[in-house]
């Protein structure tokens, strides 16, 4: 039997994470020939998530450099994909999300007319500079592919409003089922996975969990996130930050500045996969700019306030468990304040939902593979 050839591209950590249980479970599936390319847009993170999945990298294009900019990393980028399809010839390509590594994966695909299918299709904050570029890659991405993977119902809407309507699935989204293979292997041995530092920590104290890294929030933005955070450890004396910081030079520089040495701020590395959803699950409350953390919090049951002007994910504030805060110093204290002091409005939003999926999409999309390849659809 011909196998059907599939490349999977991802180059960072979120997208590595997203992807994992789809590359396992398309590997199981006997129609499916699956190479993997690793453009190592992000070489740690993206190394770390590889070990903890076990993923098969086939090709890694090594492309970090340290402070890299959207130029020249999308440069690298079409040099070295260019080879990787023409070695692979993919009856499909896969990619995931809106990263520049996504958007250099597909368009050159296209320049080699494979078909593509692209993994959370059709989230929109409808303004092109937030996340900036983020916005307009995936929009991109979607007129580049062939099948479209959305995880909810209004991504299928806004991808209908674009006049993208054909081979549209509402699958949920693949962060779900990563997200339950975490759960899962900490309930059998957390101590083989999470580190001696984060299991001593002071869980007699309310756990703050901070990331901050978007390009729109470099700056200006993050030095007001960091003073706020100086405020709520300065007001509240039963509270404890935990900050894995982005290693991108630009967020290093001015959290370790503004935060380094502060009492009750503890400023990490970033952490394993398998530590932060452990950290996720420990916290009171989650303060992010993130995309994926404002999916996985929702299924925790673990209020976020989201520190950007605009989200593409609005699910998670429809549903009640997040609130878009901007970044305001002052507006980011008053939100985290009124959660600390006010139980009902605590309670009010720390309540488990999915609005992003049951952890079932890998088997939806692979559902959907299948019936395209015996000519079905
Ligand atoms: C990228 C994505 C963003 C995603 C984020 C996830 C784009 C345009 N942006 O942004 O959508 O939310 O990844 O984290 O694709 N660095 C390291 N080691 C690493 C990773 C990064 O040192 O493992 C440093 C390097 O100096 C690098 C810098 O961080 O140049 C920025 O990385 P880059 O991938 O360009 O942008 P991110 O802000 O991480
Ligand atoms: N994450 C991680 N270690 C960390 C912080 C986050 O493994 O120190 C995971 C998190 O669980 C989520 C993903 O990384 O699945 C989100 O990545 P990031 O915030 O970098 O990118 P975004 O989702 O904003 O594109």
């Amino acid at each position: 039997m011909e196998k059907h050839r599939v490349l999977f591209v991802f180059g960072t950590r979120p997208e590595a994470i997203k992807l994992a249980p789809l590359i396992h479970q398309m590997r199981k599936e006997v129609e499916f020939d699956v190479r993997v390319c690793s453009t190592a847009q992000h070489r740690e993170m993206t190394d770390q998530v590889v070990r903890f999945f076990g993923l098969p990298v086939d090709y890694d294009l090594d492309l970090m450099r340290p402070g890299q900019s959207l130029p020249s990393l999308t440069a690298r980028l079409f040099s070295a994909l260019a080879p990787v399809l023409a070695d692979v010839t993919p009856d499909l390509l896969i990619v995931q999300g809106d990263t520049t590594t996504a958007f250099a994966a597909a368009m050159s695909g296209f320049y080699s007319r494979a078909r593509i299918a692209h993994i959370e299709a059709g989230l929109r904050s409808h303004n092109k500079f937030a996340p900036f570029p983020e916005e307009v890659n995936r929009t991109l991405i979607s007129h580049l592919a062939d099948f479209h993977f959305a995880p909810t119902a209004q991504a299928e809407r806004n991808l209908r409003e674009e006049g993208i309507k054909e081979n549209v699935w509402v699958v949920g989204n693949t962060v779900i089922d990563a997200l339950f293979l975490a759960l899962d292997l900490l309930e059998r041995n957390e101590h083989v996975w999470v580190r001696e530092e984060l299991l001593s920590l002071d869980f007699s104290k309310r756990i703050l969990l901070v990331t901050a890294h978007r390009r729109e929030n470099l700056g200006g933005p993050l030095r007001e996130i960091c003073l706020a955070v100086q405020d709520i450890v300065g007001a509240f004396p039963d509270v404890e930050v935990v900050f894995p910081v982005h290693p991108n030079p630009r967020v290093q520089e001015v959290v370790q500045k503004m935060l380094g040495g502060v009492r009750r701020v503890h400023l990490l590395p970033p952490l394993t996969y398998p530590e932060f959803v452990w950290i996720m699950r420990r916290s009171y409350l989650i303060l992010t700019d993130s995309g994926g953390v404002q999916e996985e919090a929702p299924a925790l049951g673990k209020p976020v306030l989201v520190m950007r002007e605009v989200t593409e994910r609005q699910e998670g504030i429809e549903a009640g468990v997040a609130r878009l805060v901007g970044t305001d110093r002052g507006r980011i204290f008053r939100e985290t304040a009124s959660l600390l002091t006010n139980p009902e409005a605590y309670a009010a939003m720390a309540h488990a939902e999915n609005p992003y999926g049951n952890g079932d999409s890998c088997a939806k999309i692979i559902g959907v593979l299948k019936q395209v390849f015996s000519g079905k659809t």
